[in-house]
């Protein structure tokens, strides 16, 4: 298993929509973790040449996480709720997209990565049939997929998936869920509840992810069970990630998160702002009808870095994410964990004693 030949229990997170790069991948990879190339919105010739930049960047073993495509949503709602965006594109001298739906090249990206032999291909929205899994398994891939709650990892386990990430309620950017359902009155489970609820029940290796970005978030989820911790937000601040200056102002801030559909119809946790205040009670739970309904106006608003009118992706503990190079922040996060779990150990001793 790729976990076991880590020498520090540490992957990047996939990051799609700007802060994925070859370059972040890499230094990830190379400094002994698992770095992560987000396919996600790329067609398969842009996946293809991303991954081979990141190959020239790495010899060490790296993972490509891909969206598994849902159902298409109601269009009729996204219609309605376009209406009520109208007045914030034409104040930021934006159109609005065509709200339509794509399976984001799925098909093409299954054959790439059928015959690119990457260690690790993870998924995420959903879980893929087993037929996709053989696939991956017969180019001598692994097939991580990520879920939210224990049915999810039943589900996914028993399609032949060798590794699973637990995506907490924490986490930036979107939620995991395999389906978006609103009428889930349920409001998420936190990282902690999920590890120990699927640890307790399952014997596959897990990947935990959702809030982690010290040593010692990572320290505490090895101890409950975790074979590695999935770092997004973290390293969203380093200089070989690909974050606008908007969200890199945004992510130093104390500002709190919360989580919407109003930018792409699915659930996601942003950095709280005008957009999400005002939008998300109407938002219909349409992705990626809603992505491409916004994006036009989200572009404009980033690259006039207004704060207000884009999703600022970022998970609950943001502020502590730090501005350094990828690879130092790999080792610190590694000599952080080795003292948070030395000084949990001696309390523990302390107290046999
Ligand atoms: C900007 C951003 C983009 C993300 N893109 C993806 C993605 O493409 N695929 C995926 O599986 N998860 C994605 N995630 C979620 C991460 O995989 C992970 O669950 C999350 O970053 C963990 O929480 P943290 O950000 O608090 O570390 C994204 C998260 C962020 C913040």
């Amino acid at each position: 298993m790729i976990l076991d030949r880590l020498s520090v229990p540490i992957v990047l997170a996939p990051l799609a929509g700007g802060s994925s790069t070859p370059e972040l991948t890499a230094a990830v990879s190379n400094a002994g973790g698992l770095g992560f190339l987000a396919a996600g919105y790329l067609t398969a010739p842009a996946l293809k040449e991303r991954l081979d930049q990141a190959r020239a960047l790495t010899g060490a073993p790296l993972g490509v996480n891909v969206f598994v495509p849902g159902q298409p949503g109601d269009l009729d709602a996204v219609q309605a709720y376009a209406a009520t965006l109208a007045e914030d594109a034409r104040g930021a001298g934006a159109g609005l997209g065509e709200a339509r739906y794509e399976d984001d090249d799925w098909a093409a990206k299954i054959d790439l990565l059928a015959t690119e032999r990457v260690p690790v291909v993870s998924f995420t929205f959903g879980c893929p049939d087993r037929e996709v899994i053989d696939r991956l398994h017969q180019a001598g891939s692994e097939a991580w997929v990520t879920v939210t709650t224990p049915d999810e990892a039943r589900e996914a386990v028993a399609a032949g998936c060798d590794v699973l990430v637990l995506q907490g309620v924490e986490a930036g950017g979107h939620r995991a869920v395999f389906r978006d359902d609103p009428g889930d009155p349920s409001d998420g489970l936190g990282l902690l509840s999920l590890l120990q609820l699927v640890r307790a029940r399952i014997d596959v290796p897990l990947v935990a992810a959702g809030g982690i970005i010290t040593g010692g978030g990572i320290a505490a989820v090895l101890a409950a069970g975790a074979s590695a911790a999935q770092l997004g937000t973290a390293f969203m601040r380093t200089p070989e990630a690909g974050t606008a200056d908007v969200d890199r102002q945004a992510l130093a801030s104390d500002a709190p998160t919360a989580v919407t559909r109003a930018f792409t119809g699915r659930l996601a946790r942003g950095i709280r702002n005008r957009f999400i205040d005002q939008h998300t009670a109407q938002a219909p739970a349409a992705y990626p009808a809603v992505h491409f309904l916004t994006a036009p106006l989200r572009r404009v608003a980033r690259a006039a870095g207004d704060p207000g009118l884009v999703n600022l992706w970022a998970g609950q503990a943001h502020q502590l994410g730090r501005e350094i190079p990828a690879g130092q922040l790999v080792r610190e996060l590694a000599a952080e964990a080795r003292t948070a779990a030395r000084q949990a150990g001696q309390r523990l001793s302390a107290i046999e004693d």
